[in-house]
């Protein structure tokens, strides 16, 4: 999904698709019913037009099974990333494929994984059979490649890369990534979860799509959820060796329904609102990161749409001012139990976020 970056001029929701863009934890004023979603990393920028009218054109034709676009998203993709239709597998988020792909390469074996990072995979393998080896991350919040790469043995079926990383929003070096998985890739499958990469500085270096092109034993993930806006569509994929592509495929549940894959068909190559969600996450990352500094809240750098910071108290209690406002945030647990990761919103929403983070210290 790396592309050009143009400059977007105006997209504002048509009249015919108000309707649409009227999302709950889209509304100024939240309330108990709708609240400030900046929990889940959702991003309130998107869906894009093109994508709304899409989903509106096809709501007539939602009596038919839908394959064509199932294998229309795969020849995209692949066309774009310089791979076949048969690297390319579609999923219902890419929560599914990571879950699909836990399965196929953990049960019975283990999985070598950061801490804290994105549990999807985790969570579920470990109910299925597998196991988790957690390596805490380094010093500056990053994976600590060398102590994960020290765990891989012949226990291990999968690596799991976040990268960027969630909860913390830092990268590692993608040189010493490349070096990682020519070494790691010969002993068990390296997924690399790319969720929030399109969002970071340098997407185009950063992808380790290169890697699936030199058929290591990789499998990079990437969801439609996040920079293009379409969470509640739950559409993403996998891009791997055609051999492991099979695997996953004989493991999935079902395809996504029709409105999110004509969503996506229209989304993937929107540069122009591509753009403009970037910037608008970016806007709302500098502000945020403006605010914390005002209020000497320490903070890590992040490459995507949301900001890890200290409050310095229970993130928690903090977490539960907030909700008392309707503003939902997420906290931490131990060992980063004063955490609290906060999402994007749309700029008035981390205005009122602000407000509420203040009122928070003034009564501390
Ligand atoms: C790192 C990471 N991977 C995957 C996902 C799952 O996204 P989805 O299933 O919506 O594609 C998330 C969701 O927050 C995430 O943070």
């Amino acid at each position: 999904m790396r592309a050009p970056i143009s400059r977007r001029t105006a997209m504002q929701g048509s009249g015919a698709f108000a309707l649409l863009a009227a999302a709950p934890g889209q509304a100024a004023t939240p309330t108990a019913q709708a609240p400030i979603r900046l929990h889940l990393n959702e991003n309130p920028h998107g869906p894009s037009d093109h994508a709304k009218q899409a989903m509106q054109a096809a709501m007539s034709d939602g009596w038919a099974y839908d394959n064509e676009d199932v294998f229309a998203l795969r020849r995209m993709i692949a066309a774009k990333e310089g791979l076949k239709p048969e690297n390319v597998i579609i999923t219902e988020g890419s929560t599914e494929l990571l879950r699909i792909a836990g399965l196929a390469f953990a049960r019975g074996k283990n999985i070598v994984a950061g801490l804290p990072t994105f549990l999807a995979m985790m969570q579920y393998a470990t109910r299925n059979g597998g196991e988790v080896e957690w390596v805490n991350l380094d010093s500056d919040m990053r994976l600590d490649l060398n102590a994960m790469e020290a765990k891989v043995t012949d226990k291990t079926g999968a690596v799991y890369i976040c990268n960027p990383n969630n909860p913390t929003g830092t990268a590692v070096d993608a040189g010493r990534l490349r070096k990682f998985i020519e070494s790691v890739s010969k002993r068990a499958l390296v997924l690399v979860d790319e969720a929030y990469i399109d969002l970071a500085d340098d997407p185009e270096h950063m992808t380790m799509i290169d890697q699936v092109k030199l058929g290591r034993n990789v499998l990079i993930a990437q969801t439609f959820s996040k920079i293009h806006g379409m969470a509640g569509l739950r559409v993403g994929y996998g891009l791997a060796r055609a051999d492991i592509i099979k695997r996953l495929e004989d493991l999935r549940m079902s395809v996504p329904n029709r409105m999110g894959l004509r969503a996506a068909l229209a989304s993937y190559q929107d540069i122009e609102f591509l753009d403009y969600s970037r910037s608008m996450v970016r806007s709302c990352v500098s502000f945020t990161c403006q605010f914390l500094d005002s209020m000497k809240l320490k903070y890590i750098p992040t490459q995507t749409n949301f900001v890890l910071f200290d409050a310095g108290r229970s993130s928690v209690e903090f977490a539960s001012h907030l909700r008392g406002k309707f503003i939902l945030v997420n906290p931490q647990l131990d060992p980063l139990s004063t955490w609290v990761r906060v999402s994007m919103g749309r700029m008035e929403h981390m205005e009122a976020f602000a407000a509420a983070t203040r009122d928070f210290f003034k009564k501390a």
